[in-house]
């Protein structure tokens, strides 16, 4: 047996509050988040070696780190049915999605496969440690923390991803190669999205605690080199124009819902006799006109409203249980005053100067202060602690405590 299975697994810290955002960071090789902002993100890959030093300093003491999670711990994580998970193959390639069973996982030394486990920092403390890095990235361009465990040789192909990533190497090493070639265009004949043709410019060997941050469309291939590595991938997302813009607008039509003057048929006491009778009336242009004048639909404070409660939608496949946040309001506000109230790790929390979506919804409008208050330390600092003063039995906290999205 190597060292690897008797290693002692890494503890990632917390990040803290006040990310000092102008001092070198060890995580991004030796710049500052703002210099990182200018000069690579969205622009340029770029190689960190000891990104994480704890890895480095256990090794020189004779101790080395395995990842934080055990490869035990994620094989059984991949047999939960709400986790995305997902099973490759190389040569020749093929995939099986999740849930699996543990004996339908190959055994660590096999090689050529591939398991990723999506979605894990709602999995796992140490995966939401990592995330807590990255939070000189605004939360609405996060993704989520995805997990690849494999053989030697495993891998998902060279491919390109439209989203940032940070891949973050936490066992064993793994050969990444890149390009920023041009051409981009898949191979058809195969099932998973692997580039016709992968012309690599540069090729590097992570070991544990290494990082390498590429933006999107830069074509990479990661080869496992060993049994049982592990990457970590911190994924950014962007959603496109058009989608925030629809959803945006799909909200503001429900939104009309509440302004009862709307309901008001149209009126054309001033309709004169015509001759074009198959044209629209010009009535009807000019007073639609004025009512969207009147919405202020040339403004884009009227669409944002929208667009952060769309941003503020957890996962699709989030799940969220709140039978065992069965306490009475009174209950929750006596706990409230003892105990910080956290986001379950699969809410969502998006701010909008000061209103405060949740999982897709306002938590602020008509509330008490000191319920705003609560919220907006949710979403910045991702805690609060009991608000004092007064606050009303019924409130939004509350609410989101029993559906499950806020946690003690
Ligand atoms: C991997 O971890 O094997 C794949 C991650 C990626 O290429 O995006
Ligand atoms: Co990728």
């Amino acid at each position: 047996m190597t060292s690897f299975y008797l290693s002692k697994p890494y503890d990632p810290p917390q990040a803290p509050q006040n990310l000092p955002l102008d001092r070198p960071w060890a995580l991004l090789g030796g710049i500052s988040p703002q210099q990182f902002m200018k000069t690579h993100w969205h622009k340029k890959p770029l190689l960190v070696r000891g990104a994480i030093p704890a890895f480095e300093l256990a090794k020189q003491i004779g101790e080395p780190l395995g990842s934080a999670i055990s490869a035990e711990e994620l094989f059984k994580i991949s047999g939960n049915d709400v986790v995305e998970s997902r099973l490759i193959q190389a040569k020749p390639w093929s995939f099986a999605d999740g849930p699996f069973k543990k004996k339908s996982i190959p055994s660590l030394d096999t090689p050529d496969w591939t398991l990723l486990l999506q979605g894990m920092e709602a999995r796992h403390p140490a995966a939401a440690k990592v995330i807590s890095w990255f939070r000189f990235i605004p939360d609405a361009r996060l993704d989520d923390l995805m997990i690849s465990i494999a053989g030697p040789g495993g891998g998902v192909g060279p491919h390109f991803d439209s989203y940032d990533v940070f891949l973050i190497q936490m066992s064993g090493r793994r050969r990444w190669r890149i390009s920023e070639q041009k051409d981009l265009t898949l191979n058809p004949d195969l099932p998973l999205k692997i580039l016709r043709r992968f012309q690599v410019e540069q090729e590097w060997d992570l070991e544990p605690g290494d990082m390498l941050y590429l933006p999107p469309h830069v074509a990479h291939d990661g080869i496992a080199l060993d049994a049982g590595c592990q990457t970590w991938s911190v994924g950014f997302r962007a959603q496109s124009y058009k989608e925030m813009l629809q959803e945006g607008l799909w909200r503001l039509a429900e939104s009309l819902e509440d302004i009862p003057e709307l309901e008001q048929r149209f009126a054309d006491p001033k309709q004169m006799a015509t001759s074009s009778a198959e044209q629209l009336p010009q009535e009807i242009i000019d007073q639609i006109e004025q009512k969207l004048k009147g919405l202020k639909l040339d403004r884009v404070g009227t669409f944002l409203p929208g667009i952060a409660a769309y941003l503020s939608e957890p996962k699709p496949q989030a799940y969220f249980d709140g039978s065992t946040n069965d306490h009475s309001p009174e209950e929750f506000k006596r706990l409230l005053e003892k105990q910080a109230l956290k986001p379950h790790p699969q809410t969502r929390l998006l701010a909008l100067g000061k209103t405060i979506y949740c999982n897709g919804e306002d938590m602020t409008s008509g509330q008490t202060l000191p319920i705003q208050k609560a919220w907006r330390s949710l979403a910045a600092k991702k805690e609060t602690k009991g608000p004092t003063g007064k606050i009303e039995l019924e409130n939004s906290l509350f609410e989101a405590f029993v559906a499950g999205w806020l946690i003690f």
